[in-house]
């Protein structure tokens, strides 16, 4: 039985990534960092208590991963755990740069010294591009990284370690550059999950208005079950490499929201209007991956289109709200 370790397994990407390595016959074990509140520590992985181990750990305290690869000698890695918010990062930069940056520099330490025969995955993010897109309008693994927030730059940092670990010491270190991933369990302070959260509660009267930033960004929006088939399929090469994971499709937020609000046959404009607080002080205007290397080289390609994923996130905050699907 393989073992997996995912940083982050709480989150998002983390839990759907788990429920797949189940599904594979993985041994299972990730790491949540200590919250107050004791119930929101790994809500989005209740239903897998019995089949995963989960203990405290930070990306900050590299001792205690290492203890933990030591004991566990994992046969995959997949590192997860970021303050994944890019317009956050503005109002945290130096705990986004220390998480996203040295909890990476971190965690291969911990790794080149606890487990090297190991495989790792880096969590490596589209945001790392910028302000940069080819000629042709897409971003690929050869685009330049011209970040536009501490998130992005602290990324970069990571993606070069990983590679650097890589060459100087002969690990299988990957990166996996993922594009926008947004599954019901999105956290509802991204686009995606906001939109649909609050189009959903003004359509059963439950609230009236919908607060947005800049409605003219566009995104490359997939879903994050077909993404952590992705992170897997590229952990079973045999060489480390890196990789864009996209749709290929881009669509503006305001794109998303004409969609979500007619699914529910209400009209955007009659709702959505600019707050400038969800502005960000600089802005990446425009995502669309290319991801022929992966689809060719390893054979990946999304099984949900934009409207699929879209209708899935309706139908469950219908059902949280009413407790029906309409
Ligand atoms: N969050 C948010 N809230 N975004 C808004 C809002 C709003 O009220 N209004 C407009 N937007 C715009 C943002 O300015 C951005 O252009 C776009 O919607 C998407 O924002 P997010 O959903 O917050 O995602 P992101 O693109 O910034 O970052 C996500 O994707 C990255 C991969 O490219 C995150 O998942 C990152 O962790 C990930 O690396």
């Amino acid at each position: 039985m393989k073992k997996a370790f995912i940083t982050g397994i709480g989150g998002q990407d983390g839990s759907y990534l788990a429920e797949h390595l189940i599904t594979l016959g993985y041994e299972v074990h990730g790491i949540v960092r200590r919250n107050s509140v004791s119930e929101q520590q790994q809500t989005r992985i209740d239903h897998l208590t019995n089949k995963v181990k989960v203990y405290y750990g930070d990306l900050l305290d590299q001792s205690g991963l290492e203890r933990l690869l030591r004991e566990i000698q994992p046969d995959e890695i997949y590192n997860l755990a970021a303050q994944s918010h890019v317009r956050v990062s503005y109002d945290i930069p130096q705990f986004t740069v220390q998480t996203n940056a040295v909890g990476v520099l971190n965690i291969l330490e911990a790794y080149r010294s606890a487990c090297p025969s190991a495989k790792f995955y880096q969590a490596s993010s589209s945001e790392m591009f910028g302000s940069a897109v080819d000629e042709d309008g897409f971003q690929r693994e050869t685009t330049p990284m011209r970040p536009v927030s501490p998130y992005g730059c602290s990324k970069v940092f990571g993606f070069n370690i990983v590679r650097n670990y890589r060459h100087a010491y002969k690990l299988h270190a990957s990166n996996g550059l993922l594009i926008n991933r947004e599954p019901p369990r999105r956290g509802s302070n991204f686009v995606t999950n906001k939109v649909v959260k609050t189009a959903v509660q003004i359509k059963l009267g439950l609230a009236d208005k919908l607060e947005l930033g800049n409605l003219d960004a566009y995104r490359d929006w997939g879903h994050s079950k077909d993404y952590v088939r992705a992170m897997h399929l590229i952990l079973q090469q045999d060489e480390p490499n890196d990789w864009v994971v996209a749709t290929g499709e881009t669509r503006s937020v305001r794109d998303m929201c004409k969609y979500v609000f007619g699914k529910l046959e209400l009209n955007y404009e009659d709702y959505v209007i600019q707050n400038q607080k969800f502005l960000r002080p600089e802005e990446l205007p425009y995502l669309k991956g290319d991801s022929t290397k992966i689809r060719t080289e390893l054979g990946w390609s999304p099984e949900y289109t934009f409207e699929m994923m879209m209708d899935e996130m309706i139908e469950s905050w219908m059902y949280y709200f009413s407790g029906s699907i309409k």
